[in-house]
């Protein structure tokens, strides 16, 4: 380990597609900092995502569950964390459909048990910081009109939201009844590269290249927030260093697209890209039977974040899309490894129906 260290951080879920981005970019800004990276490595966990930075000398990985609650603890006695930056969670909406308690395991569970390992540290350290990566999901649905702001209630509609909510507010009762530190941020859906293919932009992207069906659920007009991955990455740097203890940051593209809308610019960004002639992707959308508790619209207002910490999103979304567009080119073999295995399994039984 480097000398000089001024900060020993540990990033949970930094082999996952958001967490990968913060790994990357703490490693490379911060050479003062060690950064710990805690991953179950879970379908959605893939360490090729960091290849550029595991021989970093202030970067350690470490494979381990958040739910064990030896293997947390024998962490956290050993390596005296100044904060920690808490991503590590299973995220895909449709799964929690069909699998609930496996992310009220990891959701809710995982996270108490990083909040009890962090009391002990908080004692010793009045400038320890939790903080938690979190979603707009918890506020539930917006009608036609309107933006969720940090203080709209939590409504949250699915399995997975429902669990995100609980663990966001278990970090703050453990703020309000230990005076545990912490903060955190509720952000709007991202895409960029190293996005598992289970996702809308990532699936309809690597369907394309495949020449596979597009599945719209319902009518398409569900509405979603996008945001480049980097630029959430930045975000949390920003609330990670200058946030209020204690506060809530919204994060947002200001970037609402209807899915069936989104769909047809994908397949025509894909067309240029594949050289097709226009029209040809978009004969691959199809629409397939809703998601259950399907929410209809997600948009967040960032003003809170822009006006306090000075963040606001600087790639644009026709810029976003083609550079990860590019990169699931680029990173064809990527593709092949995260979509074998159970990948392949849960696709048919997803679409099957
Ligand atoms: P992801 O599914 O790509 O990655 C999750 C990571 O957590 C994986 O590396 C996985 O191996 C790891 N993990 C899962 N269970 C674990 C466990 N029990 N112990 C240790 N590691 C475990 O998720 P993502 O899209 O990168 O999201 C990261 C975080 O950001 C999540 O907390 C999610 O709720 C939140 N978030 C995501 C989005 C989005 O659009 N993707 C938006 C807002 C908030
Ligand atoms: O809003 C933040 C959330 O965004 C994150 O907290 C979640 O972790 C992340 O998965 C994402 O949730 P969504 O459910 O919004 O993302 P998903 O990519 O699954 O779906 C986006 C929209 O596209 C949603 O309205 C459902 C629809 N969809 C999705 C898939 C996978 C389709 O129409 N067809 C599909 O095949």
């Amino acid at each position: 380990m480097e000398k000089n260290i001024s900060k020993n951080i540990l990033i949970t879920g930094g082999a996952g597609f958001i967490g990968s981005h913060v790994v990357r970019r703490f490693v490379n800004q911060y050479r003062d900092y060690h950064i710990f990276n805690l991953d179950a490595l879970t379908y959605a966990g893939n360490l090729e995502n960091l290849k550029d930075v595991e021989q970093a000398t202030n970067y350690t990985f470490i494979k381990g569950d958040i739910v064990d609650t030896e293997c947390i603890n024998d962490l956290f006695s050993k390596n005296k964390f100044d904060g920690v930056i808490h991503l590590a969670a299973e995220s895909h909406v449709d799964r929690s459909i069909a699998n609930p308690l496996s992310f009220v395991r990891t959701n809710v569970l995982g996270t108490v048990n990083l909040l009890n390992a962090s009391l002990e540290l908080a004692k010793n350290n009045p400038n320890f910081l939790f903080y938690h990566i979190s979603t707009d999901e918890v506020y539930g649905s917006l009608g036609e009109a309107g933006l969720f702001t940090e203080t709209t209630p939590y409504d949250p509609n699915s399995p997975y939201s429902a669990s995100k909510a609980s663990s966001d507010h278990f970090v703050r009762a453990y703020g309000e009844t230990y005076q545990l530190p912490y903060v955190i941020s509720n952000c709007s859906n991202n895409y960029g590269p190293n996005q598992f293919p289970e996702k809308l932009i990532p699936l309809f992207i690597n369907n394309i290249i495949q020449n596979k069906p597009l599945p719209v659920y319902g009518d398409g007009n569900y509405t979603r927030d996008w945001l480049y991955v980097k630029d959430h990455a930045q975000a949390i740097d920003l609330v990670f260093h200058h946030g209020k203890k204690g506060e809530t940051y919204n994060i947002g593209g200001f970037n609402e697209w209807k899915n069936i809308d989104l769909a047809h610019l994908l397949c025509r960004l894909m067309d240029k890209k594949l050289n097709k002639k226009e029209g040809t992707s978009e004969k691959l959308i199809t629409f397939v039977k809703d998601r259950p508790g399907h929410d209809l619209r997600y948009a967040i207002d960032a003003s809170k974040i822009n006006q306090e910490l000075g963040w606001e999103p600087s790639v644009t979304f026709e810029g976003g899309l083609e550079k990860t567009i590019d990169w699931y080119f680029d990173n064809q073999e990527w593709l092949d490894h995260v979509t074998s295995g159970d990948y392949l399994e849960y696709y048919k039984k997803q679409y099957q129906a």
